[in-house]
């Protein structure tokens, strides 16, 4: 009787979700879903489970529900989770030379970038993942960051001198506040708000979207335009899952990637615009963040002091000099 009790319910379990799934596929990562990590997740979940016929099963956990910050990659090789998007910077006890994207002032624009990415350098880059037991999947976009305070307003480089700056953990950002006589204090990302409102940071960098989607511009002061650094993440797989799947789901996985990767590059471009202009909206009705735009020759006084870092990442097992010239001369 218990048994077809069972039977009853596993067979309406099947009726509504066609079959079902073989493979679980847990996602984390630790931005809102209304971000482009976010809706790419999402997006690549629901094509994932079109194209595999529900024989895979994607779960996608946003805001750190799942994993901090760096313990994901910890996971993710024991296979307890089987994909992640973490940002460049965190990958830094694996593949330190991810950082050649946390260079401040290194991409002319976001095409530039997505050049380097598309071509030599970001194959050598996804090569030396995959050399490390993970499979590197795709390059996805946040977007350029900015600059934000609420001790003192940041119009020229010695406006930081002294003050406290989260930063993700990289050497390279690290480098980057200490060029302007500023003090980076290392934090998970979930933890920025809390520490923007209570005092333990005076400012952050971030993009517009993770500003904006974390509330962090209602507990700042001041916010500069600077567009200094480039924020992204690499996409990437469990091996044991993926070596677990057959071709066919394989190949799945490698087109709805395919896809989602075209639509997050929209997504990234899209919410970069549209947040700033809610960031924009809420400064201008609460007057309590005041939004400063740069003139040329102010931004290339902050270039000029933090561009000085790149050779101190010139050695191999920093970033290495052919990756950093790589990029730069990417045309
Ligand atoms: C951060 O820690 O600031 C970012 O890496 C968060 C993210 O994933 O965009």
């Amino acid at each position: 009787m218990k048994k077809l009790v069972i039977g009853a319910v596993a067979a309406a379990v099947l009726a509504t979700s066609g079959v079902a799934a073989e493979y679980t596929l847990k996602f984390s990562h630790v931005v809102s879903d209304n971000t482009p990590k976010g809706k790419a997740a999402r997006f690549f979940e629901q094509r994932l489970e079109e194209l595999s016929k529900g024989r895979i099963d994607v779960q996608v956990y946003p805001s750190s529900q799942l994993y901090k910050d760096n313990a994901v990659l910890k996971a993710l090789r024991l296979n307890s989770v089987q994909m992640a998007a973490p940002s460049f910077s965190k990958f830094g006890k694996i593949v330190p030379q991810l950082a050649l994207f946390d260079l401040p002032f290194l991409f002319k624009d976001i095409d530039h970038l997505h050049r380097v990415q598309d071509g030599p350098v970001g194959e050598k880059l996804k090569e030396m993942v995959t050399k490390k037991g993970i499979v590197a999947l795709s390059f996805w976009d946040n977007h350029f960051k900015q600059l934000s305070s609420s001790k003192k307003a940041l119009i020229k480089p010695e406006d930081a001198k002294g003050q406290k700056f989260r930063i993700m953990s990289s050497k390279v950002l690290e480098a980057q506040f200490h060029a302007v006589g500023a003090n980076p204090q290392m934090m998970p990302f979930s933890e920025v708000y809390s520490g923007l409102q209570q005092g333990v940071i005076d400012g952050q960098e971030n993009t517009n979207s993770n500003i904006f989607t974390k509330k962090f511009h209602e507990v700042q002061k001041y916010l500069t335009v600077t567009n200094h650094g480039y924020l992204g993440y690499l996409v990437v797989m469990s091996k044991k899952f993926w070596k677990s799947l057959p071709a066919d789901l394989q190949a799945n996985v490698t087109q709805a990637m395919k896809e989602a990767t075209e639509k997050e590059r929209e997504y990234a471009d899209d919410l970069n615009t549209k947040q700033f202009n809610l960031i924009k909206e809420y400064a201008e009705k609460t007057g309590k963040l005041e939004i400063i735009n740069l003139t040329p020759e102010q931004r290339q006084a902050w270039a000029d002091k933090v561009s000085k870092i790149y050779p101190e990442f010139y050695g191999e097992r920093q970033i290495g000099k052919d990756l950093i010239e790589g990029a730069l001369n990417t045309k």
